[in-house]
């Protein structure tokens, strides 16, 4: 893992890059897309829960009693931006089986690309969680800006926010530190650049279509 930037962490483990050139083909089909979308989650979920606290309790294995480490029991909670973030929701779980799951439905205006919200339900201690919002694609920002000004709105604390996307452009990596520079950014790569309707270049194309087998 390196930082791309101040709290922008690109998790460039092999296993995840070779993934993540199979998802980026437009050969690969809707089932393999879905299946390694999740795959990819669970790896980079490993990383985005590299701090979480530890307690020291007392076992006994079949040798001797001795101390181990546990989680604390922080509690977590799994935000998928709809549509394409509930793709990268089983992979996140399986590592984090007890995370309660909250959505937050935006999509982007094809005309304006600006965000549009259309669902929220989200578990109602936010507050007391640490939040790990997913989307595979952070292209403008917009989705992602307007997703995480949603969960302050409803008593998040931006500190217990973290982002994580498959593929990020440049311009949506500035447009989120530069409005929440506190908040931790996890993403397998970075690209290029965006396109003049708002894609990732090169990208993998529209992810939400990808995963549903929509048009
Ligand atoms: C895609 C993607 C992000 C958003 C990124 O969703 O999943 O949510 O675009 O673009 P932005 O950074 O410029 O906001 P889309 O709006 O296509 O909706 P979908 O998930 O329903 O396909
Ligand atoms: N949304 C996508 O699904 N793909 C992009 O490249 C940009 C936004």
């Amino acid at each position: 893992m390196y930082d791309y930037c101040k709290n922008v962490h690109v998790v460039d483990h092999p296993m995840i890059q070779h993934k993540l050139s199979i998802i980026r083909d437009k050969n690969t089909g809707t089932k393999d897309f879905k299946d390694l979308v999740e795959e990819i989650s669970m790896f980079m979920a490993y990383e985005v829960t590299r701090d979480l606290p530890l307690e020291e309790i007392e076992i006994e294995t079949p040798i001797c009693k001795t101390k181990a480490k546990m989680l604390s029991g922080k509690k977590l909670g799994v935000i998928p931006i709809l549509r394409a973030g509930l793709g990268m929701v089983n992979g996140i779980l399986k590592l984090v089986p007890a995370a309660k799951v909250g959505h937050i439905g935006i999509y982007r205006d094809p005309e304006t690309l600006k965000p549009v919200e259309y669902y929220c339900k989200l578990p109602t201690d936010i507050n007391e969680r640490e939040l790990i919002v997913v989307d595979p694609m952070l292209a403008t920002g917009g989705s992602a800006v307007a997703a995480i000004y949603f969960l302050l709105q409803r008593g998040a604390d931006i500190r217990n926010i973290k982002l994580v996307n498959l593929i990020a452009a440049p311009e949506g990596i500035k447009a989120v530190t530069e409005k929440y520079p506190e908040i931790e950014i996890f993403v397998a790569a970075v690209d290029e650049r965006l396109n003049e309707h708002g894609y990732i270049v090169p990208g993998l194309g529209d992810a939400g279509d990808r995963l549903f087998g929509t048009k």
